[in-house]
């Protein structure tokens, strides 16, 4: 097994199966609870497509599917034959079932300014939005990408491609120029929705801006839609015949209603780019049907999710989990949500606490970096409110750390709340791993077990179980509904990434787990060359081609190194072009320039320069070896190396640095 895993994100993850306290349901939650019935698991395993076909059934479907699922490993399909409209499950379905004034979106801006819309209100935008498209001459099949900050617009948006059946692509507001172009020209995106700025931490960021210089190098878009978030203290270009006022196309529209596209269950729904091993990033592709029933029976029984709940997930939607668990499943299920813009920071260090206290959110979903950040800021931010309407907490993103987990539960839950730590992915499209509140015991530092239906397993190299209490690859070995489909464009790449190692039927997720005696799956991180700096991947191979795309740079090795809060941090190895000087200016300049190509996410935390970077007879580097070093590691074996000295140098030079 790899001796690499669990060396990452969470350095004392051996000490995690020793863990030994333990939280049973709370007996009034376990008797409230959506799903109390343990016989769910069994009923699930003996009948896996009864199980799903019996949850797609509490959709809206304008025509039956035929067969729940056909599997020619690793193409899989679900509710073949099947039609619907996800804005209809998401909207539509509500105002016929009495949710017309309730509240689907309480939005808070980071000044402060707020909107609540009711699903009547979503429902008058969704339309209207959809109509707008069309008339921009938006088909069905069309791509559209949306590069926006966390504003009512981009649900709408989401929802409105849905109802006309253009894939989405939703590309993080945080990503650069670089990055959004990549993503835009991967897809070849038609129109492009974006906005003059949003803010964070009291500044503007400037998204027109960014996308303008995207755009001189995406060809396949013909509009661009600009939302008016700022207004008029930051002014923003608008280019002749190609840019449009997303308030002046929609005043143009008289009509109330755009009739949904009523649509294969695998019609692709949306495409969302991940980092890879490799620099390109991957278009998940997730389609309609099976992603709509995942993410919908994932966030009732998961979340617990109930008609008067007041639910906040404090991801952004530009990630996977904002798509799945703030849009998708929550208004699936006519739930009301919270969405919030800004930084958890602003204007002070209690800003999710007054959140939580003046919405009276009931049920909280965030990640275990937010977790550290927070017991770094100390207690008495949350203790200045009342936090008494929570009821259930959950965590998603990266592994959590035993005492971030007792310092949630102790105090954000004040004891009385479980949590739900939620394992999933991009490609998984929902949660897979995790605990039923009314039902699991919960050991902090575990997401425990398998969601009903799901069959993971965990293999050594040849492909054999492993015996409990060793590491080894988490792989899951029957396909789910909301597993994504393919990559757009590169299906080659799907086949190798996920279903190389042991052959078509088993899906590899690309991190490590263990076993405990109960059963409980304890995820012990990446085992590929993939970085989960505060719970957002980042490639390796990204950041390197990055940094050598930078003119002083020869070469360039980037390895995860483990963080207090963020569990883990890119630090940059980089040897200079002959006539180059290393020197603290140039570390600096070199960390800017990745924000710049990347994103503020991939910034460095350091930039070590050295002579020449460890490499193996083949050629390759030796990031083990780089990673050992900088968590001061005995060093492993160097007998393949080409110049062991050269470690001994880079040794010598990162303790010179510390
Ligand atoms: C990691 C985010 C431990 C994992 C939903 C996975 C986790 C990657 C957990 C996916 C968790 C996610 N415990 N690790 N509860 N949840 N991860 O695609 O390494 O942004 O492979 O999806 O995050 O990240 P992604």
């Amino acid at each position: 097994m790899p001796d690499e895993i669990g060396t990452g994100a969470v350095g004392t993850i051996e000490g995690l199966l020793v863990e030994t306290r333990r939280f049973p349901p709370p007996p009034e939650f376990a008797a409230q609870a959506n799903i109390n019935d343990p016989s769910v698991y069994e009923r699930a395993r003996q009948d896996p497509e009864g199980f799903w076909a019996s949850i797609a059934r509490e959709l809206e479907w304008d025509q039956p599917w035929q067969t729940v699922m056909e599997w020619n490993p690793p193409w899989v399909k679900w509710f073949v034959g099947g039609k619907l409209n996800a804005s209809v499950n998401c909207v539509d379905r509500h105002l016929k079932a009495g949710r017309r004034t309730k509240a689907a979106i309480i939005w808070e801006g980071e000044p402060g300014d707020e909107r609540v819309l009711t699903y009547q209100d979503l429902y008058r935008e969704v339309n209207r939005v959809a109509l707008a498209l069309r008339r921009l001459g938006i088909e069905k099949g069309d791509r559209v990408a949306i590069y926006l900050p966390m504003i009512p617009e981009l649900p709408i948006a989401m929802l409105a491609c849905a109802r006309i059946g253009a894939p989405h692509s939703v590309v993080f507001g945080g990503f650069s120029a670089d990055a959004l172009a990549d993503r835009i020209n991967d897809c070849q995106a038609k129109l492009l929705i974006t906005a003059d700025g949003g803010y964070r931490r009291g500044r503007v960021v400037p998204l027109k801006e960014t996308a303008d210089r995207a755009l001189d190098r995406c060809p396949s878009v013909e509009k661009v839609l600009v939302v008016r978030r700022i207004g008029e203290s930051h002014q923003v270009t608008m280019q002749a015949g190609r840019d449009l006022w997303w308030h002046e196309v929609l005043a143009g529209i008289r009509e109330q209603y755009c009739p949904p596209e009523s649509l294969d269950s695998e019609h692709p729904l949306y495409i969302l780019y991940t980092s890879g091993t490799t620099g390109k990033p991957k278009g998940q592709l997730h389609t309609t049907g099976g992603y709509l029933t995942g993410v919908y029976i994932t966030s009732k029984w998961v979340f617990d999710l109930k008609p008067d709940d007041i639910y906040w997930c404090t991801a952004d939607i530009g990630w996977v989990t904002g798509h799945s668990y703030i849009v998708y499943g929550p208004l699936a299920n006519g739930a009301t949500v919270v969405m919030y813009e800004g930084s958890p920071d602003w204007p002070d260090k209690d800003r999710f606490w007054d959140i939580v206290e003046r919405r009276h959110v009931t049920i909280l979903y965030t990640s275990p970096t937010a977790i550290r950040q927070f017991m770094r800021w100390g207690p008495e931010y949350p203790a200045r409110h009342d936090l008494s309407s929570l009821r259930l907490l959950g965590t998603v993103g990266e592994p959590i750390n035993p005492e971030a987990w007792m310092w949630y539960h102790e105090h954000i839950g004040r004891g009385r709340c479980p949590i739900v730590d939620t394992w999933w992915q991009t490609e998984t499209g929902m949660i897979l791993i995790t605990p039923l509140p009314g039902l699991t015991t919960t050991k902090p530092g575990s997401a425990t077990l398998p969601f009903p239906g799901i069959e993971p397993d965990i293999l050594d190299e040849a492909g054999n179980s492993v015996p409990t209490g060793q590491g080894g690859y988490l792989v899951i070995r029957r396909p789910w509904p909301s597993i994504s489909r393919t990559l757009w464009g590169d299906p080659d790449r799907y086949v190798k990434t996920y279903f190389s190692k042991y052959g078509p039927s088993i899906y590899v997720t690309g991190d490590g787990a263990k076993r405990d005696e109960d059963g409980y799956y304890w995820i012990l991180g990446r085992v590929d060359d993939v970085l989960n700096v505060a719970g957002h991947r980042l490639g390796t191979m990204e950041l390197e081609s990055a940094l050598v795309g930078h003119p002083v740079v020869a070469e360039a090795a980037v390895i995860g190194v483990s963080h207090e809060i963020k569990g883990q941090v890119p630090v940059a190895f980089v040897s200079l072009r002959a006539g180059y000087t290393p020197s603290d200016s140039l570390a600096e300049e070199l960390r800017r320039h990745v924000a710049e190509v990347i994103g503020p996410i991939a910034r460095p935390e350091r930039v070590i320069f050295v002579a020449d970077l460890p490499k193996t007879r083949s050629a390759k580097i030796m990031r083990r070896l780089l990673r050992d070093i900088a968590e001061g590691r005995v060093l492993g074996d160097t007998t393949t190396l080409t110049d062991p000295t050269v470690v001994e140098e880079i040794k010598r030079t990162w303790i010179a640095e510390h």
